[in-house]
């Protein structure tokens, strides 16, 4: 999420991203200006947790600053590189989340996400990421969506697990994905296409 500036030799994707992606409890939306200040006051209140997120070494930012990280993302959108999305619950902004475009391969398409630490524990992580998987797949170019995640990070990785994601390497961190309190080593999750279960709504009803 932090990360963008993708290299030149990253091909967009064809079709942009659905305006609003949804589970059965989830909205995910792209942020834009009018969202700076909830996002803002999200992550101040979390810095602690969100220590393990590559962002963290840029905060805390500014409201400014987090004005200046939103024209990114909205310009990552408007090349068809994916892009950071909110994720609401009830109207109510809760995390982050997104599909970026990060591999040379045209492939591969990369999730992220975190939570505010109080809606831990409720499985909104895992529905995010479905739904965002579910979106991946709308794209005929996409065969297999990735999380990396430290190879500390328990919680990340058993969320990438419970949405049906199997490990498939250990690699060191790219510089720019790296965070303050990680390994500098990433696991690598995918989920392929042919892999993704389509009723997976009924686990979140
Ligand atoms: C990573 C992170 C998003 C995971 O949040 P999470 O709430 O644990 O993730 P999930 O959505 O997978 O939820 C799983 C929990 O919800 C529970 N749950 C409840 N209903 C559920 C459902 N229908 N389906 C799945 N899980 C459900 C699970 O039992 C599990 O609880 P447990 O952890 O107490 O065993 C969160 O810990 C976070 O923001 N961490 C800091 C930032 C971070 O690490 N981001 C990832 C960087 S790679």
């Amino acid at each position: 999420m932090s990360d963008r500036h993708p290299r030149s030799d990253i091909e967009p994707l064809v079709e942009p991203l659905a305006e609003v992606i949804r589970g059965p409890r989830v909205a995910i939306r792209r942020l834009d200006h009018d969202d700076a200040l909830a996002l803002h006051e999200l992550v101040l209140s979390n810095l602690d947790h969100l220590m393990i997120m590559p962002f963290a070494a840029h905060e805390p930012m500014s409201l400014a600053e987090r004005h200046d990280l939103l024209d990114g993302w909205m310009s990552d959108h408007a090349r068809g590189l994916g892009g950071a999305m909110g994720i609401w619950v009830d109207g109510e902004l809760v995390g982050m989340s997104g599909l970026h475009r990060r591999s040379a391969r045209p492939d591969e398409i990369e999730i992220g996400y975190w939570l505010d630490e109080q809606r831990e524990g409720l499985g909104i992580a895992a529905e995010a990421t479905l739904a965002l998987v579910d979106e991946a797949f709308n794209h005929p170019q996409v065969a297999v969506v990735t999380i990396c995640a430290d190879l500390s990070n328990h919680r990340s990785r058993a969320t990438a697990e419970r949405a049906g994601f199997r490990w498939v390497s250990t690699r060191p961190t790219p510089p720019e994905m790296r965070s303050p309190i990680g390994t500098d080593v990433e696991a690598v999750y995918e989920l392929r296409r042919d892999a993704f279960d389509p009723t997976w709504r009924q686990r979140f009803a």
